[in-house]
């Protein structure tokens, strides 16, 4: 398999077919753009699980996504999208960058849920976009947009209503969407404990990688927990 891109979390490999490729979970960790490095046994396996689970859920709830299939411990097969430059942060409660930037208390409801966007570029730090910084970028058609914020908000819908029966509450992720070689826009990258904060319903104990961030304990355990109380 020859290698196409390596991300900080994952590696891109192509596939015997020219509209596929297969995806890597990498057992790193980073943080703040990479500032914080690791590489933790059994992440990327883990984190794979997690993907798994939720994109089956969304699958079985009519949100589409790139994964074709999945191959092994820490291996899918997926169509080849390109990737909007946006990431969508959706935000159920206040927590994390949120916080600091506006100063909201960590913990305070949104209700109806927020949502922000970031621009995809590391070597600017991912910077938050205002919807009219999109007219001078050429980064998503305003239709295309549209979509991925209506999925987004219907994606948590799925998500809140199976965490919460299993007492963990949904306090934020971030989404990537693409465009398939048909015009398609699907889901994309991962849902794990990497890019969403899930805290024990009732508390604001993280079991995600707020953990590894704020140095409040072992990763893999807590992502090991969660896997447990998910059922996985
Ligand atoms: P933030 O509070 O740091 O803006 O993060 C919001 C959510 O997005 C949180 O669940 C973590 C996730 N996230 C990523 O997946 N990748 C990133 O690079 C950042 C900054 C956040």
């Amino acid at each position: 398999m020859k290698l196409l891109y390596e991300g900080k979390a994952k590696k891109i490999y192509n596939s015997d077919q020219s509209d596929q490729v297969i995806i890597e979970f990498k057992d790193d960790a980073t943080a703040f753009n990479g500032l914080k490095k690791d590489s933790l046994d059994g992440k990327g396996k883990i984190n794979l699980k997690f993907t798994r689970y939720f994109f089956d859920l969304l699958h079985s709830h009519g949100i589409k996504s790139h994964v074709v299939s999945f191959l092994d411990e820490t291996t899918l097969k997926a169509k080849k999208v390109d990737i909007f430059q946006i990431e969508l942060v959706v935000r159920n409660y206040a927590a994390g960058s949120i916080c600091k930037r506006l100063g909201f208390e960590k913990g305070i409801k949104f209700s109806p849920p927020m949502v922000e966007l970031f621009l995809k570029d590391d070597s600017l730090g991912d910077p938050l976009l205002c919807k009219s910084h999109l007219k001078y970028m050429n980064l998503i058609a305003e239709e295309d947009l549209l979509f991925i914020e209506k999925q987004a908000l219907k994606i948590n819908d799925i998500l809140i209503e199976c965490l919460d029966s299993k007492g963990i509450t949904l306090v934020d992720y971030k989404l990537e969407f693409g465009k398939a070689q048909d015009g398609e826009i699907l889901l994309a990258d991962e849902i794990s404990p990497d890019n969403c904060r899930f805290w024990v319903k009732g508390t604001m104990e993280s079991l995600d990688k707020d953990v590894y961030r704020e140095d409040k304990g072992d990763l893999v355990q807590s992502y090991g927990r969660l896997l447990e109380i998910l059922g996985i």
